[in-house]
């Protein structure tokens, strides 16, 4: 059997938790696993400093970067393709976004049985819901997916990754834990490797993701949930701005991420530990239907 693994990482975490997942498949002879990390012609910067809002209206309007060239062979007959993300802005980062639009991705996932890892903080249905929707365009059977979160409370997440991602300081320091996911998490993601080889061997992926579920494989938080799928529609809103002012400058568009920043800021900050504790409830009194999202979400169907 034969198992590429497609990945984008900048700190490194995601290929921790690529090969935790992968340790149990590495131990069987009869697995060969490839791996094909994408290399942008332009990489982002790492920590990213100031440039860390550049990259959002092209992010969230799916408007790719130049990959180096593949070192796989679309033509080979992979059993399984994991294909492991980061959300950048509640979409999936443009590294991975621009590998799925590219001619050789839509050769290599089409009827193939493609499994999504994502490494992220707290924020990956957005992101997942294109993926899905991309997946399916190129043919390919979304059989599982996998997510590892920062577990954190979403402000104590927040203010760390910040730190980390901008400033280059992962922790822990003081009273702030260490940012991301937590070593002791990633290192348990091999238990759905094991889970993963079962259907391998048996060619059998139909309940796959019902056996990760109930592993823990996928945690939805209701309240997180309608926080992402209200802030992506802002998003949304933002972007569309900011790359029509980029048509008209350098300094409109600067001007316009500016704007987002402070808003994201302001949101992320102050304002979303109000709503958080506001949907919670909401979750409760409404609780058949917040039930019915968070099932969905943990599933592997496109709503239609
Ligand atoms: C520009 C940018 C935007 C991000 N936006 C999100 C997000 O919307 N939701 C989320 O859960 N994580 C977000 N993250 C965190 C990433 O998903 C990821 O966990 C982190 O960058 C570490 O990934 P790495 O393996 O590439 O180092 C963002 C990271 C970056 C760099």
């Amino acid at each position: 059997m034969r198992v590429l693994v497609v990945y984008y990482t900048q700190s490194g975490q995601l290929k921790e938790i690529i090969d935790s997942v992968v340790a149990p498949l590495r131990l069987d002879s009869d697995i060969v696993i490839d791996y094909e990390e994408l290399r942008p012609v332009s990489d982002y910067p790492f920590p990213w400093g100031d440039a860390f809002f550049d990259c959002f209206p092209e992010c969230v309007m799916d408007i790719p970067c130049a990959l180096q060239p593949f070192s796989f062979n679309p033509e080979t007959d992979y059993d399984l393709i994991i294909l492991a993300c980061q959300s950048w802005f509640l979409s999936p980062s443009i590294p991975i976004a621009s590998f799925l639009k590219t001619t050789e991705a839509q050769r290599l996932l089409r009827d193939r049985n493609v499994i999504t890892l994502h490494g992220i903080r707290n924020m990956w249905v957005s992101a997942q819901e294109i993926i899905k929707r991309k997946l399916l365009a190129t043919g390919a059977s979304l059989v599982g997916n996998i997510v590892l979160a920062d577990r954190h409370n979403n402000w104590i997440a927040a203010i760390t990754i910040v730190r980390w991602l901008v400033h280059g300081k992962r922790g822990p320091t003081g009273i702030l834990p260490r940012a991301g996911v937590s070593d002791a998490d990633i290192s348990n993601a091999s238990r759905f490797g094991e889970i993963l080889i079962d259907s391998m061997r048996t060619g059998n992926y139909d309940d796959l993701q019902q056996k990760l579920v109930a592993a823990g494989a996928v945690r939805v938080k209701f309240d997180l949930l309608l926080i992402e799928k209200n802030a992506r529609k802002i998003f949304v809103k933002f972007a569309l701005n900011v790359i029509q002012r980029s048509t008209i400058s350098a300094e409109k568009r600067s001007a316009g991420i500016s704007i987002f920043k402070g808003y994201l800021l302001f949101a992320l900050f102050l304002l979303s530990p109000f709503i958080s504790v506001i949907f919670t409830i909401a979750g409760i009194l409404i609780y058949p239907v917040a039930r019915k999202q968070i099932r969905y979400y943990q599933g592997i169907v496109l709503k239609s």
